[in-house]
């Protein structure tokens, strides 16, 4: 524990944060225990201080001076530089306290309001009395939480394991905790990452592209060609040649560098060369940066299909650094665009009036694109249900991929996609502001000469229909994306026709 401890202190305070019930105090426990610090709950020093019980107080005084009162005790705690302080769920609420949450490394425990409901419910809190008020104060912080969060964890029992991360997170950087059946790991958004060290075993063996190796890997190790045409098991091959060249044993790990290709490719590699070695992703495009870094899904294309032969292999880690993402072609960039749109509209929120308003993929978005990933592989790793949501816009993107013969590339594709996944779905003025949205960014929204009759059969024979209706990722309004939807054989017609139209 010691030696754990030492290496995990921080030069920062911790700051644990989130709703009541979210599990806070035993998070607090649980990492002063593994620091060797005193445990230090603003709420249990507030108690002290006001000399009864926070109900009592809340009771005889109201919220307003239980407020005044807390802001003084937090300010104080944060101001002595304890090495983990526990806030009250209430105290992200105070601007002062949020301003100077800044300085420190604040852990947000981002819980359901569910699960948090069913926690405090009969305990003696005075704001855990009435459901409604309980789920519309929940909605009110989430924003605030969101905003002061260094760190997002889906639960307390992740903040042990998190804590090396913690430490290694350059400043200004943001981290998602990624839990599945299959490992748990840190996804970092920030700057500086693509070449800072990283806590992980053995030596670190760096794969790349030949494009991204002269911009941003010059030291690396395995060098493959460019582009979707090489995601082979071809260069796979040649990819396990060089780790035996290189001497790579199971006690060393591989850092994937570049775009979607590389990840998948190094990740299968990674996933089979002597049955398994551990790779941490490092994206350098939007696209993979917001989607395809994140959830273990690893793989290679045959000449028959894409992907048709990989493995789920959750990375060590997803370093996201945002500066790659100023050297990327302006068609990469759109390709991303379409991927953000779509995970706007599958987490709603924040994210979405972000990405509705027009404004620019930031590093808000990227973080909060790669929080919605996060948090749908977790609920579904291997993609038994929820995880097919991230398909919404790819059903028909993939049948105009087919059809083109490729002449139509996967990130426009996939933007008329959304564009006739929202028609179907019946969103008329939602599907107008998306349009906009796609066409600002320079994607197409239209496609004349398209052989709408082959793409939606193409669409049916890739869906495996059973009947007359095609399972469909539909959304009924951004954050309520559902899967399994059925949809008439005419409808789909319909609507991919109109992407025929010129506006
Ligand atoms: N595993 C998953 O869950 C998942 C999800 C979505 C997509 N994918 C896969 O991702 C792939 C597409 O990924 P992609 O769009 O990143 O393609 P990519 O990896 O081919 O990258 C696109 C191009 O940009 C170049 N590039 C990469 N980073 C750059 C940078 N920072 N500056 C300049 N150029 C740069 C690359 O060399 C390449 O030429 C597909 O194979 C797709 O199947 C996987």
């Amino acid at each position: 524990v010691e030696a754990l401890g030492a290496q995990a202190r921080l030069s920062r305070s911790l700051v644990i944060t989130g709703f009541m019930g979210a599990g806070k105090s035993t998070a607090v426990r649980a990492v002063a225990r593994v620091l060797e610090a005193e445990p230090l709950d603003a709420d249990a020093v507030l108690e002290e201080r006001l000399g009864m019980p926070i109900p009592d107080f809340f009771d005889a005084h109201g919220e307003q001076a239980f407020r005044e009162r807390e802001e003084q005790v937090v300010l104080e705690l944060l101001d002595r530089g304890a090495p983990v302080v526990g806030l009250g769920g209430g105290a992200v609420e105070n601007p002062r306290i949020r301003a100077a949450l800044r300085d420190h490394l604040c852990v947000w425990i981002d819980v359901d309001v569910d699960t948090c409901w069913r926690r405090v419910l009969g305990s003696a809190r005075p704001l855990a009395r009435d459901r409604d008020a309980f789920v519309a104060r929940f909605a009110r912080r989430r924003p605030l939480y969101e905003e002061v969060a260094h760190a997002v964890l889906g639960g307390a029992q992740s903040i042990v394991p998190a804590l090396p991360s913690l430490r290694a997170m350059p400043p200004g950087a943001r981290m998602a905790w990624a839990t599945t059946a299959g490992g748990s790991y840190p996804v970092v958004v920030g700057e500086g990452l693509v070449d800072a060290p990283w806590p992980a075993p053995g030596r670190a063996f760096t794969v790349t592209d030949a494009t991204v190796r002269e911009l941003w890997a010059r030291d690396a190790d395995v060098i493959v060609p460019a582009g979707e045409q090489h995601k082979t098991l071809r260069t796979a091959e040649q990819v396990w040649h060089d780790l035996v060249r290189l001497d790579v044993t199971r006690g060393d790990h591989l850092r994937a560098v570049g775009g979607g290709v590389v990840g998948d490719l190094t990740g299968f590699c990674a996933a089979t060369y002597q049955r398994g070695v551990p790779v941490v992703q490092v994206p350098t495009t939007l696209l993979a940066q917001v989607d395809a870094a994140i959830g273990g899904k690893t793989g290679v294309d045959l000449p028959q299909a894409k992907n048709y032969v990989g493995a789920y292999h959750q990375p060590l880690a997803v370093l996201s650094d945002l500066r790659t993402l100023g050297t990327l072609p302006a068609s990469e960039h759109a390709a991303g665009y379409a991927e953000v749109v779509k995970t706007a509209l599958i987490a709603g929120g924040t994210l979405w009036e972000r990405v509705a308003s027009g404004g620019p993929v930031d590093a808000d978005v990227v973080f909060a694109c790669a929080r919605t990933k996060v948090r749908v592989v977790g609920a579904d790793e291997r993609d038994g249900g929820l995880r097919q949501v991230l398909n919404l816009g790819h059903t028909v993107a993939h049948a105009i991929e087919t059809v083109s013969r490729h002449q139509v590339l996967h990130g426009p594709a996939v933007s008329l996609g959304l564009l006739a996944a929202l028609r179907l779905s019946g969103r008329d003025a939602l599907r107008d502001q998306v349009r906009d949205l796609l066409g600002a960014a320079g994607l197409p929204t239209t496609l004349p000469g398209i052989d709408a009759a082959e793409v939606a059969a193409t669409t049916r024979r890739d869906k495996k229909r059973t009947g007359e209706a095609v399972p469909f990722v539909l959304v009924h309004a951004p954050g309520d994306v559902r899967h399994g939807e059925a949809v008439g054989s005419a409808d789909l017609l319909a609507a991919v026709e109109e992407l025929g139209r010129a506006a």
